[in-house]
């Protein structure tokens, strides 16, 4: 079982398009995916997900689009509090947030705070998130820490450069999954996303659920994951493994 899945959520639009709805309606319905998906993650052991909910790009959509996905943002907070908390689910939030309209950001922090000593899942949701404004804003800490003497830039390695990211505390990123046909990556986990197997699914977010969710985690299953290696020395390591 991977221990930390991303999920870019694409297809709302074109669901609701392809059924003569407004763009808003496939969003909708794509909460309910959200749910079911959460569920079914939680069941099965995965330690953390992470989804793509609203990208630093999305901004730039229709006002109107915008500030119905922010709507339906603070319903899915009121919605799903209840069993987030009931289910161990700490909920964590990575992107520019403080971009979020007051009325996402506070149920937003509200839940943050109330389910911060759970300890069943990490659920992240990637708001106004982008993989390039993460690593320039860890640049930045970097640069501003060098600056105050509090680290020597010549030290620097991948290990250290991680701990500025905004995923920090989450485990490396094991598969990435996006819905809709689409083979892009859209600025999501730039860096996390290095070793990470990818699984690229046909079916729109809306129709996404637990039976589409089980197919990628068992091609996920399928892979050999050798990061760099030779597949000879990846088996001689997991019989090594099971050995002890
Ligand atoms: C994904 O669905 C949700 C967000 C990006 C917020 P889209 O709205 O991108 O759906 P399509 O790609 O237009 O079908
Ligand atoms: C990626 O989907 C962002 C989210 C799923 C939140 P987009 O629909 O915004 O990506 P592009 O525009 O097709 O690359
Ligand atoms: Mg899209």
């Amino acid at each position: 079982m991977p221990r930390h899945v991303g999920i870019i959520m694409d297809g709302n639009g074109r669901w609701a398009e392809m059924r003569g709805l407004p763009r808003l309606e496939g969003h909708r319905e794509g909460s309910t995916s959200v749910r079911e998906v959460t569920r079914c993650a939680r069941r099965l052991g995965v330690g953390a997900l992470t989804l793509y909910a609203f990208s630093a790009q999305n901004w730039a959509r229709p006002a109107e689009e915008v500030a119905g996905l922010m709507e339906l943002l603070r319903d899915y907070l009121e919605s799903e509090r209840e069993e987030i908390l009931e289910n161990g689910i700490r909920l964590n939030a990575i992107g520019e947030v403080e971009r979020l309209p007051r009325y996402v950001r506070e149920p937003l922090e509200k839940l943050r705070a109330e389910s911060a000593g759970n300890e069943g899942m990490v659920l992240t949701l990637a708001l106004s998130y982008g993989g390039r404004e993460e690593l320039v804003e860890a640049a930045r800490r970097v640069a501003e820490a060098a600056c105050r003497g509090e680290l020597t830039p010549a030290r620097l390695d991948a290990k250290g450069f991680e701990s500025f990211l905004w995923t920090h505390e989450l485990p490396a990123l094991d598969l990435v999954i996006r819905t809709s046909g689409e083979a892009r990556i859209s600025n999501f986990l730039l860096w996390q996303m290095a070793y990470a197997e990818l699984c690229f699914s046909d079916v729109l977010w809306p129709d996404f659920r637990t039976e589409a969710f089980l197919r990628c985690l068992a091609q996920y299953q399928q892979r050999e994951r050798r990061f760099g290696l030779t597949s000879a020395q990846v088996k001689r390591e997991d019989s090594q493994r099971a050995k002890a």
